[in-house]
């Protein structure tokens, strides 16, 4: 799998070297290539933005700049998906990372300030990629690049032969359940003063499982209680 992330802020995505990520890539399971955006801007400041029209606070990146650098990396025809990461996008979910991880190109744009001008992302659907707009959550960052973060790593780690063990994708919370994950424990039984709960030490296995689902929907109750489905009123 390709990813190509284009940022203002190259050293924000230095994480991608360590852990399994990093790994990934030296086993060429991952090819990541990092680019500079002013490296496609062309005065001498190397300006990436301008004001908005229409007025208002902050700057809006220039279309031409984007357009320069998508089209050289778009150069080679692929099947590529451009993924822009906003505030104002469609909420990225884990759907997004089991389907994403199955493909062989993404390009992620990271957006800062006010964002990227609108008519590059409509420009590049116009022209027939897989564009997506996304956000992580409903909260404001200061640009797109720790979203690019966090979604690579929910997709890469699904992408064949990231993740070493892949029976350790399954029960995960946001899983096909639609639960949260049941709480986990460890030795030793007694840790100050807190109890493993008894059934896991039991070795019954169907027991076991009734207990972790029970767990999972109480913890699914209390904090997420969006993700259960609704009771109908009587
Ligand atoms: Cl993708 N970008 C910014 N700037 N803020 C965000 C976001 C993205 N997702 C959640 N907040």
């Amino acid at each position: 799998m390709r990813i190509d992330i284009i940022t203002i802020f190259p050293q924000y995505l230095a994480p991608l070297q360590l852990s399994l990520i990093g790994k990934a890539q030296t086993n060429g399971l991952l090819d990541i290539k990092i680019h500079d955006l002013r490296d496609w801007a062309t005065d001498l400041h190397r300006t990436v933005d301008d004001t908005p029209y229409g007025g208002g606070a902050g700057m809006v990146m220039l279309p031409e700049i984007w357009g320069r650098a998508l089209d050289s990396l778009l150069a080679e025809p692929a099947d590529t998906r451009i993924i822009f990461t906003t505030p104002a996008g469609q909420r990225f979910s884990q759907a997004d990372a089991n389907s994403w991880a199955a493909e062989s190109w993404l390009i992620f744009c990271c957006g800062r300030y006010e964002g990227i001008d609108a008519r590059v992302p409509e420009y590049y659907r116009n022209s027939g990629y897989q564009v997506s707009e996304v956000s992580i959550g409903d909260y404001v960052l200061n640009g797109g690049e720790v979203a690019a973060l966090v979604m690579i790593e929910a997709i890469t780690r699904l992408a064949p032969g990231v993740i070493g063990n892949p029976s350790s994708l399954i029960e995960e919370s946001h899983n096909d359940n639609g639960l949260l994950e049941y709480p986990s424990y460890t030795k030793p039984p007694r840790w100050r003063g807190l109890e493993v709960p008894e059934v896991l030490l039991s070795g019954h296995h169907q027991r076991i499982a009734d207990w972790r689902h029970q767990a999972s929907l109480a913890r699914t109750e209390e904090y997420r209680p969006d993700l259960l489905p609704r009771r109908v009123a009587e």
